[in-house]
């Protein structure tokens, strides 16, 4: 009986884990929809890339990918990918145009005028509300981002981003409650001092303007994301912090990470013959 007993516990324990596990996140009881816009492009790193990111966002609920490759047309690795998420998406191609930066500007700017014209389609018939976020493919994302911030964005959400504009955490500073500066090495007296990662956008502001991310726009010093704010007519007063509430101990949700292009032994060069691309074994690498 005992030995019944310890065993019984001991199944228990494995049913129940003690140790903290990722929870399938619920929906704070919003019904809003969560759209994700990521620019992506051909290179040696971006299947590794896209799956990480894939499998981030299938911990997540009520979300819509918009995956914009930058490129004549959408590569079946990719589709494959996203296919295999199970969250709904859309998965568009649109070349960057001449006069564009090639950093994923024009994507984002196709990526909102799909927002604009298809908005029933995207929010579904169970999504009343939804948040546009712009997650690079690169980034780090914790699932908390998507679950206790984004998720939450009534007009501006802001927060830190780790390791990004040349030092370790930029984030907003918060006075009771009201972000009144930032916290950044880069260019601080931006309006909105803050990378991509670090904010989301209610979709009631995307569709009440028609700003997109235009080459014009000198207000940043060269950074798209003040100009794009700006010109949603938002003020910092609109801004509602998120993760600032700690004195001490405050976690970063959201990590500018770069994925370094790995070191390719090269055939050797033979004068008369170009150098052959690497031997892939009849794997698939976008080399
Ligand atoms: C930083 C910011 O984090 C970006 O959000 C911002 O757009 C960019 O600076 C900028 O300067 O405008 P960073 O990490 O330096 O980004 O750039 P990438 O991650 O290489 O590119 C940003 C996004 O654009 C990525 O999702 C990437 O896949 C895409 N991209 C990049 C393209 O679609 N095409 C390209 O030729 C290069
Ligand atoms: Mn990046």
């Amino acid at each position: 009986m005992l030995l019944f007993a310890m065993v019984f516990q001991f199944t228990a324990d494995l049913r129940q884990p003690t140790y903290p596990v990722f929870k399938m996140a619920e929906n704070n009881g919003t019904n809003r929809m969560i759209i994700v816009v990521t620019p992506t492009y051909k290179r040696m790193t971006r299947i590794p890339d896209m799956l990480r990111m894939a499998n981030t966002l299938s911990h997540v609920k009520d979300i819509h990918w918009i995956v914009v490759e930058d490129g004549n047309k959408t590569v079946p690795a990719v589709k494959d990918i996203l296919e295999r998420t199970r969250i709904p998406y859309t998965y568009i191609a649109h070349k960057t145009a001449v006069g564009y930066p090639r950093r994923g500007w024009y994507q984002r700017t196709m990526a909102l005028k799909l927002i604009r014209s298809n908005t029933s389609q995207i929010l579904g018939s169970d999504h009343e509300e939804g948040v546009v976020y712009f997650g690079d493919d690169d980034n780090s994302y914790d699932i908390r981002l998507f679950t206790d911030y984004i998720r939450n964005v009534k007009t501006l959400g802001i927060w830190a981003v780790g390791l990004v504009g040349g030092t370790v955490v930029e984030a907003p500073k918060v006075v009771d409650g009201k972000v009144t500066a930032f916290n950044v090495k880069w260019n601080p007296k931006r309006r909105f001092a803050v990378d991509m990662a670090g904010f989301a956008v209610n979709l009631k502001v995307v569709l009440n303007s028609d700003a997109v991310f235009g080459t014009s726009c000198k207000r940043g010093g060269g950074a798209p994301e003040t100009c794009l704010l700006e010109d949603m007519g938002l003020e910092r007063e609109d801004i509602e912090p998120f993760g600032h509430e700690k004195e001490k101990d405050r976690e970063i949700f959201v990590w500018h990470t770069k994925t370094s292009t790995p070191n390719i032994v090269q055939a050797k060069k033979n004068a008369t013959k170009p150098v052959p691309p690497p031997e892939t074994f009849g794997y698939f690498v976008e080399v």
